[in-house]
């Protein structure tokens, strides 16, 4: 199919925002949930889920012509491939990830003007402080925080860990690490090695549940504290997603405060969406920009990681791609 002429194609890239809306919508809705259990005609969706009817009619044409749902008959719709992602608890739902973004990301990006201009944060301005903080005070937003990060392990990360031969012995420290997905499902491919899922108290209280349901929990204990200040004693330092939270000079503070508390010797492994050179797509760039709205962060190129490490007195040893857009970052403790 030939491609759209340029404004066809900005008029499709600027509706953005209304995408972004309408996944959330029918995310939050159920739209999906239901049609899990088999198509619908959209008036006993609409009935059942509590919608008008018109509305949410529009709604699915537009999501079914995006290839989330399809239209089966006139006004009846199903779930596609795409679509599943939107269904809750399942191995690669993208749900909370759905509702997470819109519910604390969506505001403050109005505000990627400013950020542009002054360089400062907005969602720090948008919430008068740190994303992080402001999270801090939200008790609901800590659980939909956690789970999106446990949608983006269960839906994407496991195929990099999958390809990854993780040490298979010792005491494995997720700095970071939310609710323990990730370190669970690291220590399914390492029976023989023990967790400690590191992270801020109040993320820590909240991770309980979740990490129950894991069923690791005789190998997985649960420390809360304050990365830039100490981390536990282990073996192996694990980092999914925490370098890209911060600038070099906050990312420098805490792999020095990791290098302080690890062995000579100890293994540190991030999982991070390392940024290739050029403009190819690839999922980091767009995550890229959501560090400079929300928290300052940024992804690095393989030779910045290089430098970043370097500079916190790390020995760096390399990037391993894996089959997905994250690359595992390998470095010891000298
Ligand atoms: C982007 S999330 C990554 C979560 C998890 N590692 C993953 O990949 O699914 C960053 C995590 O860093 C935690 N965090 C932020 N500031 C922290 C601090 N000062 N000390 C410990 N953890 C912190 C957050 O609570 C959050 O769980």
């Amino acid at each position: 199919m030939e491609a759209h002429p340029p404004p066809v194609q900005m008029v499709q890239l600027l509706s953005g925002f209304q995408v972004s809306q309408a996944l959330y919508a029918a995310a939050k809705i159920g739209v999906a949930d239901r049609l899990a259990e088999g198509p619908q005609p959209v008036e006993q969706l609409a009935d059942d889920l509590d919608c008008d009817h018109l509305a949410l009619a529009r709604l699915l044409r537009t999501l079914a012509s995006l290839g989330v749902f399809t239209e089966i008959e006139p006004e009846t719709y199903g779930l596609t491939p795409l679509g599943e992602t939107l269904v809750s608890d399942k191995e690669g739902s993208m749900r909370d990830l759905a509702l997470m973004w819109m519910e604390t990301h969506y505001a403050p990006f109005a505000g990627l003007l400013g950020t542009v201009r002054s360089g400062k944060c907005a969602a720090t301005e948008h919430y008068d402080q740190p994303f992080f903080s402001w999270l801090a005070s939200q008790p609901d937003q800590v659980s939909r925080f956690s789970r999106a990060m446990a949608n983006l392990t269960g839906g994407i990360k496991v195929g990099a860990i999958g390809s990854y031969a993780f040490p298979q012995s010792g005491t494995m420290i997720d700095v970071g690490g939310a609710d323990g997905a990730l370190l669970a499902k690291v220590l399914e491919t390492a029976p023989n090695a023990t967790g400690i899922v590191f992270d801020l108290p109040h993320v820590i209280a909240d991770a309980e549940p979740a990490l129950k349901g894991y069923g690791r929990g005789d190998r997985i204990a649960a420390v809360g504290g304050d990365l830039f200040e100490a981390v536990p004693r282990g073996d192996v330092y694990l980092l999914s997603m925490v370098l890209h939270d911060w600038n070099d000079s906050d990312a420098t503070r805490l792999l020095t405060s990791i290098g302080r508390g690890g062995a000579t010797g100890s293994r540190v492994i991030a999982l991070e969406l390392v940024m290739p050179t050029g403009d190819e797509p690839h999922m980091s760039k767009m995550i890229d920009l959501t560090m400079l709205g929300m928290l300052n962060g940024r992804e690095r190129t393989d030779a910045e990681m290089r430098t970043l490490f370097e500079g916190a007195g790390l020995l760096y040893d390399g990037i391993v791609p894996t089959p997905t857009p994250f690359s595992v970052v390998e470095a010891r403790i000298p």
